[in-house]
């Protein structure tokens, strides 16, 4: 249940919970600067919301590393396209706000979109080509939209640390991009995926899955894995080695996108084993798309 504090500010309480509960939630962005004006070091962890056991775990870690700790939670239209699921994304904030108070989280940043976009956002960042390859192939200006939230966010909060998972491995890389080209005084962490103990990584999405689906989900993984293994035992043809997985996949009733072998440090595609790798993948099970990856 919320209670108003004043027209800014929220205090959330909650009957399950034994404790005092003495999360802020903030909604607008004077109001959330004032608070954090006088706060050195804050670690900030942007989210969509709808919070598991990935996200919390990524929320642990950066309160191991500050004191001052910051989550958003906002669903951003701009990094859907017209057909995706912008309206059916789940939302569930009061039960994300009773889990942030649980880990100790105390500030809570929940715009509404028009305290983010208060006139149509007409300043979009112009992004390398590699934002169009992967992910941005098949989700054309999702990188774009992802990369605007997350700048104007940063001016926001202003944090010195903010942490992404490797789930989204593009996603991780293209803000590492933005932050070193543009020149933010923001250092990027990276998280390790969070999985199911099937191998499933976590995602909002995975709840879209019917049972008979859950179970085949994580033979994206177990896919992964595979190649991994044939390029430690040296299978060298990288071409045939995904050619082969996405064969596989779609025989199972997999329709994939990409299943791509890429240079960790560049995303590019990989020529050889001697280079450091990245396996990433998505593909769908009916109408719910998956992505994961794993590094060689
Ligand atoms: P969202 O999907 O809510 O994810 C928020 C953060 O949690 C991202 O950094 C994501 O990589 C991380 N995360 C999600 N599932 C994870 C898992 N299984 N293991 C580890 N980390 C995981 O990613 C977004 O939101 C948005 O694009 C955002 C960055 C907030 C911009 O709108």
């Amino acid at each position: 249940m919320f209670k108003p504090l004043n027209q800014d500010i929220f205090l959330i309480t909650n009957t399950n919970i034994d404790n005092y509960s003495n999360v802020k939630i903030f909604n607008d962005i004077p109001s959330i600067r004032a608070h954090l004006q006088d706060k050195q070091s804050i670690a900030f962890v942007p989210t969509m919301g709808n919070l598991h056991a990935g996200h919390l775990t990524l929320i642990k870690h950066a309160k191991q590393l500050s004191h001052e700790v910051v989550v958003s939670i906002f669903v951003n239209r701009l990094q859907f396209l017209p057909h995706e699921d912008f309206s059916r994304y789940p939302r569930t904030i009061e039960q994300d706000c009773v889990l942030l108070d649980e880990l100790n989280v105390n500030t809570i940043f929940v715009p509404d979109e028009k305290i983010l976009f208060p006139t149509h956002q007409e300043f979009l960042l112009a992004l390398p080509p590699i934002a169009d390859t992967l992910e941005g192939e098949f989700r054309p200006g999702f990188f774009r939209g992802v990369t605007t939230i997350v700048l104007k966010l940063f001016n926001i909060i202003q944090p010195s640390l903010a942490l992404f998972g490797k789930k989204d491995y593009q996603q991780l890389f293209m803000v590492q991009q933005m932050v070193k080209q543009l020149n933010l005084p923001i250092e990027i962490i990276a998280s390790e995926t969070v999985r199911a103990s099937d191998g499933l990584a976590l995602s909002s999405r995975n709840q879209y899955l019917e049972k008979s689906q859950r179970s085949e989900a994580s033979y994206l993984f177990q896919t992964l894995n595979y190649i991994k293994e044939e390029i430690i035992s040296s299978h060298k043809d990288f071409a045939s080695l995904q050619e082969k997985s996405m064969q596989q996949l779609t025989k199972r009733g997999w329709k994939v996108d990409y299943i791509q072998i890429c240079n960790r440090i560049s995303l590019a595609p990989a020529q050889n084993r001697n280079e450091p790798l990245v396996i990433l993948a998505a593909a769908w099970l009916d109408k719910t798309r998956l992505i994961d990856n794993v590094e060689v």
